[in-house]
């Protein structure tokens, strides 16, 4: 094992935090082990400051410009010392974690953490997900599927820091497995993944939908209807005698009669109805989408419709598969919503925050997993926000955003505003501690590189 110092005792070592003299390469982040008698007390690397007694007085420097001490260069190195401060995390033994209530004797060697403690501490699965290396460390990130996916995951990054990436390597990952992935993707990026796995493209309203598969709610929102609006669909909905549009357009017309709803909302319900068919959206026209094992199905959401019947096709999907799982038609599933905040906005009404809140909710209990990827965090919903079990925090710059995830992430926040791109903060259910990875190379190309703004 590499050593890389010794446990001082200038501020004596506690069974929460020590500090060592560093001999070898450590940096804040990093993980190290010192032997203790139940184990190898596994910490963390806080802080590195360098200290040198010559230089340790105020006014210090200005004795030595008028030549008044002058240490030589020799003695000014010699004198040079990295302490390093490290907070205790647990005490492996063999397979088991143990709280850290030992601290280390001072004299003793630290050890840069070897891979079978980690794996240890983190709860890394052999065979599990391969998210990446642990960054600086090299140690492969296996995640266990099962907390990673159940309880899903929320991918977040300023714009360019890796988010769609990520999404694809859990796409595959999940793919590997044989989970259908089933991707909502506004900018084209997810079709690459044909280049290994099965994959079926589709435009979103070439997806089979009728009213009668949905809420009415997905009607109402896809075309922005106003509450005396929406009362009149709703009755219809009820009254309806078939699922299609056309049932309901009838439908409407006779409860407007009978419960004598002006003409005006009678007419501009119609008129929204007639918008969606001229729109494709809901008109039953398609195939039901049902998933197979292994394969991957990418929604095309960039088809230029309205925010609204935008989100309501996607809530629409997410809904009649959450149901379909629900109901035992559909395998168990990853869902992968990229842009989430078009489809979960904070503060407005809209069917697809309804689905997805569905799926973060209960999709635990039948198989139904979620990854949601977005460059906000304030204006995202805090209820599927608070639902993903696993977060991965990428590169970050937005201080509202920063704030926002400190409760959740703890200091090592602060880290985020300077992480290269692919490196993420990964924490949650599925490690033990919140761990620095290097996102790993995808296996199929990513399709969201963007064309050059500059011909050579
Ligand atoms: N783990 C990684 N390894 C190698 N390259 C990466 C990795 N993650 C991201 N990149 C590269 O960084 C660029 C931006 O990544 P990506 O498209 O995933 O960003 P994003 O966060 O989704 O951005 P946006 O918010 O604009 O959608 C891409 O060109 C991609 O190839
Ligand atoms: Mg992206």
């Amino acid at each position: 094992m590499d050593s890389v110092g010794i446990v001082i005792a200038r501020r004596p070592p506690s069974e929460s935090s020590f500090e060592f003299e560093l001999e070898g390469d450590a940096a804040p982040g990093d993980f190290v082990e010192v032997p203790v008698e139940a184990g190898a007390l596994v910490a963390r690397v806080a802080g590195v400051r360098v200290e040198n007694q010559y230089l340790a007085e105020s006014g210090v420097v200005r004795e030595l410009r008028l030549g008044l001490r002058m240490p030589s260069a020799a003695a000014l190195a010699s004198a040079e010392v990295r302490v390093a401060r490290a907070e205790a995390l647990g005490i492996v033994s063999g397979a088991s974690v143990l709280p850290p209530i030992q601290p280390p004797s001072p004299g003793s060697r630290v050890y840069r953490a070897a891979p079978e403690t980690l794996r240890a501490l983190l709860g890394l699965a052999e065979g599990g997900v391969e998210l990446g290396r642990l960054w600086r460390h090299g140690l492969e990130v296996e995640l266990d599927p099962e907390r990673l996916f159940r309880h899903h995951v929320a991918v977040l990054g300023s714009t360019g820091s890796g988010k769609s990436y990520t999404c694809g390597v859990l796409a595959e990952e999940a793919l590997e497995r044989g989970l259908p992935a089933v991707i909502l993707d506004f900018h084209g990026e997810y079709a690459t993944l044909g280049e290994r796995y099965r994959v079926r493209s589709v435009k979103a309203n070439r997806v089979k939908l009728e009213p009668g598969s949905v809420s009415p709610d997905a009607i109402a929102d896809a075309t922005e209807m106003t509450d005396v609006q929406r009362d009149l669909l709703y009755l219809a909905f009820d009254e309806a005698e078939g699922p299609s549009l056309e049932d309901l357009e009838r439908a409407a017309e006779r409860v407007a009669e009978r419960y004598g709803f002006k003409r005006e909302t009678l007419l501009a319900v119609l008129r929204r109805l007639r918008m969606l068919k001229a729109q494709r959206v809901f008109t039953g026209e398609g195939e039901p989408l049902y998933l197979s094992e292994g394969e991957a199905v990418v929604v095309d959401l960039g088809l230029g419709l309205p925010g609204g019947a935008t989100r309501a096709l996607a809530g629409a999907i997410a809904w009649w598969l959450f149901e379909g799982r629900r109901a035992g038609e559909q395998p168990p599933f990853l869902l992968v919503a990229d842009e989430a905040h078009r489809l979960l906005p904070q503060d407005e009404q809209a069917f697809s925050k309804a689905a997805l809140r569905l799926v973060a909710r209960e999709g635990r209990k039948f198989g139904a997993s979620l990854v949601v990827a977005s460059q906000r965090v304030v204006g995202l919903d805090k209820d599927v926000l608070s639902q993903c079990g696993t977060k991965i925090a990428l590169r970050m710059d937005s201080p509202t955003d920063l704030a926002m995830l400190k409760p959740l992430l703890g200091r090592h926040a602060r880290l985020l505003p300077r992480l290269p791109t692919g490196v993420a903060l990964v924490a949650g259910v599925a490690v033990g501690y919140p761990v620095l990875v290097e996102v790993r190379k995808r296996r199929t190309s990513h399709g969201g590189s963007g064309a050059p703004l500059f011909a050579r």
